[in-house]
């Protein structure tokens, strides 16, 4: 058995596999699957200050290889996760990731307040495909300005590590990529979902109550393969690698992309224990190709 530990910022992973923000949850469907402590890390759903109620229905749809959503970051608000959903997390020895959401600056900052003393929180990613109400509703992840000024903002109000997640709907990721480590993010996650919408012939409506949604599995992976390839080679801050992945071997082409970590979010929607085929699939690799460290691969594609 080869070694899996890696580490993303303070966060110590036991293997570098986690669950993708919302394909999850907060644990407990899933905990009925598999054991959670089997993760290197659990990310959680998108946690605002007030509960959000999300967008109307209906708010899925598939599309050849993948799936549109809407959902809207639809949660119970940080309170209801500190009395409901912490206590249950708290029993798993994985780190935990929240993934955090807000309308502006300052509810992403309180989000970190409200959260950053419990025990049992060990890092955050910032959401910043969230549009900023204050700024013409264009999302903080599209522009240097806006990224630089939710992750100081973030990072000046925890001690835990902070993760920025990048969003895909960007011109060149890179700059946005090296904004947000220049701002103090001590890691990044790639990618969030690719806007797109769909439209049924028969009966002339968009299938999406919302008109568009986010883009995500198989279809997407050649896009975040890219992107991870880029970021990764261009910020010295760990990545954590997702975008289709569904099989360990789309796992090990992230971490050979540059990824430290990677995440697994609509393939557990096919296979709900793709996160744990996916560690075990990635040491059978390492040992079929006499690596005895997973760090031995990261980044080693030529
Ligand atoms: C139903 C659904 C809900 C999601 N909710 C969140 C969220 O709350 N916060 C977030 O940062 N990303 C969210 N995402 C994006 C995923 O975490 C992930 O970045 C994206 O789906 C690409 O990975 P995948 O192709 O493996 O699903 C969501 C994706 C889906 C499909």
């Amino acid at each position: 058995m080869a070694r899996l530990e890696v580490k993303i910022g303070n966060v110590v992973m036991k293997n570098p596999v986690t669950t993708a923000s919302g394909t999850f949850g907060f644990g407990k469907e899933m905990a009925e699957v598999f054991d959670l402590s089997l993760l290197g890390a659990i990310t959680v759903k998108g946690t605002s200050v007030e509960p959000w109620l999300g967008n109307p229905t209906p708010r899925i749809c598939e599309t050849p290889a993948g799936m549109l959503n809407a959902i809207g970051l639809q949660n119970d608000g940080a309170e209801a996760f500190l009395a409901e959903k912490l206590p249950f997390l708290r029993r798993f020895d994985s780190p935990l990731i929240v993934n955090i959401v807000g309308h502006s600056v300052e509810e992403y900052v309180k989000v970190a307040e409200m959260l950053g003393g419990a025990e049992g929180v060990d890092a955050f990613e910032i959401n910043v495909s969230c549009p900023n109400v204050s700024r013409g509703f264009l999302a903080f992840g599209t522009s240097v300005e806006g990224i630089t000024e939710i992750v100081k903002a973030v990072k000046g109000a925890t001690d835990k590590t902070v993760i920025t997640k990048l969003s895909p709907n960007v011109t060149d990721i890179v700059s946005l990529a090296e904004a947000a480590v220049k701002a103090g993010s001590d890691a990044l996650s790639l990618i969030n979902t690719l806007l797109g919408t769909s439209i049924d012939a028969k009966t002339r409506k968009f299938r999406l109550a919302n008109v568009t949604g986010g883009l995500s599995g198989p279809a997407v992976k050649p896009v975040a393969l890219r992107m991870v390839y880029d970021v990764a080679r261009a910020v010295d801050v760990p990545v954590i690698g997702m975008g289709g992945i569904v099989t360990a071997e789309d796992a090990v082409e992230f971490l050979l992309a540059g990824a430290t970590a990677v995440a697994v979010g609509t393939g557990t929607f096919v296979n709900p224990a793709a996160a744990i085929d996916i560690i075990d699939g990635i040491d059978k690799y390492l040992d079929e190709n006499g690596f005895e460290d997973v760090k031995e691969i990261i980044g080693i594609v030529s």
